[in-house]
């Protein structure tokens, strides 16, 4: 059998996680061109990796190439092109969270999708890790009951990743549309995947970008990076309700007065509770209260939730399985992602409309 033939669009930090995905695949899948504006990078890209053909612009890669599957991991302002032309040429398509730069985006490309009959799925790749399995598993055997409260976080005291990631022209936004995102669509997915209806949400932009720069704690680079401008949020909170009665509250930062890092979910079922972060449940038993704590490591290990999501994608791509990140998640998620950025604005809460069926 032919090996399925695959391209990457943008050639930086998390295309290599990607590229990782595809050689694990060494029987089923070749990567077969590669593509990034950036000349010097897409070269020494393509000689690191093997790759037999480079291009710096993506319209001709797809008019040359016969790829069956395409990975774009721009910056999110060229999602949206990248995964068009990538759909419109014949390839089914993974895209890097966030889906795009607003709703409107994602919903054409989901149009696109849908029109030309090709797979798009979304880098939701939390989904793919053995915690996630395991409390999934959980809420269907029934062991949480309905889980009808979420507490998400992912805050950094000093950590804006510098260049593009602090320039809304380039990002969409700051730590909400980068790493909430995350967060907010594995809240979601424990709980079932039920729909937004309403969100309230505020930002702050009171401390800027790598006030520590250059010291031991700082995250990014300098401050601006040239041709960058830093207009992004700092902090973001909001909460998010759910037509099941889910509400999950959420709280995103690069730059915060905190002790250190953090990133939790925890999750509030009318059976039992559950920390993500080791997959305990707590629940009452034979009159204690307890704490379920199952054995060994359950914690997502980066490089295997990149190879998990990659194999899923490619099954999905070739109907082997269904799509388990689907462009339907990623519009929901930038519904969710705008809600709140409108609400911090106009200091109400904002309703969100049902999607579209098409
Ligand atoms: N899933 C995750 O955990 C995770 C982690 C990091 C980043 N990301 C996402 O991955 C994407 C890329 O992030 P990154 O950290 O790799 O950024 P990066 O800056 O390292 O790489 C982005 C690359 O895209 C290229 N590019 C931009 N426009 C292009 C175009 N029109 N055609 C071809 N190439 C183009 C840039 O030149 C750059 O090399 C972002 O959407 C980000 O949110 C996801």
């Amino acid at each position: 059998m032919s090996k399925i033939k695959v391209g990457i669009i943008g050639t930086g930090g998390i295309s290599h996680c990607h590229m990782d995905g595809y050689k694990a695949l060494p029987d089923r899948v070749e990567v077969i061109a590669v593509c990034d504006i950036d000349e010097e990078k897409v070269k020494a890209y393509a000689e690191k990796y093997n790759v037999p053909r480079w291009y710096t612009d993506y319209n001709e890669m797809m008019a040359k190439e016969d790829l069956d599957c395409v990975s774009v991991c721009t910056w999110n302002a060229a999602h949206k092109g990248a995964t068009i032309a990538a759909l419109r040429g014949g390839a089914n398509v993974i895209c890097e969270k966030p889906m795009a730069m607003n709703t409107a985006e994602a919903e054409e490309m989901r149009a696109v999708a849908k029109e030309t009959g090709k797979l798009l799925q979304v880098g939701f790749v939390r989904r793919f890790g053995q915690d996630a399995d395991l409390i999934r598993k959980y809420y269907e055997d029934g062991l949480t009951g309905d889980i009808y409260y979420g507490k998400a976080t992912y805050l950094r005291k000093d950590g804006c990743p510098g260049g593009w990631f602090g320039d809304k022209s380039y990002s969409g936004g700051g730590p909400l549309i980068d790493l909430g995102v995350h967060v907010i669509d594995l809240s979601r997915y424990l709980a079932g995947s039920p729909k937004p209806v309403t969100v309230f949400g505020v930002t702050y932009k009171n401390i800027g970008c790598n006030r520590a720069a250059g010291s031991e704690t700082a995250w990014g680079g300098p401050d601006v990076k040239s041709g960058y401008e830093y207009s992004v949020e700092d902090f973001a909170s909001a909460l998010i309700r759910f037509d099941n009665g889910f509400t999950l509250s959420v709280e995103a930062s690069f730059n915060l007065n905190i002790d250190s890092d953090r990133g939790t979910i925890e999750l509030f079922g009318t059976k039992a509770g559950i920390n993500a972060a080791n997959c305990e449940l707590y629940t009452a038993m034979a009159g204690k209260y307890v704490k379920i704590n199952p054995y060994g490591d359950n914690s997502f290990q980066f490089a295997e939730i990149f190879r998990a999501e990659i194999a899923s994608f490619v099954d999905a791509s070739v109907g082997a399985a269904p799509c388990r990140a689907t462009a339907e998640d990623g519009v929901w998620l930038m519904k969710i992602l705008d809600a709140i950025y409108e609400s911090a604005e106009t200091g109400k809460s904002v309703d969100i409309t049902p999607i579209e069926t098409i």
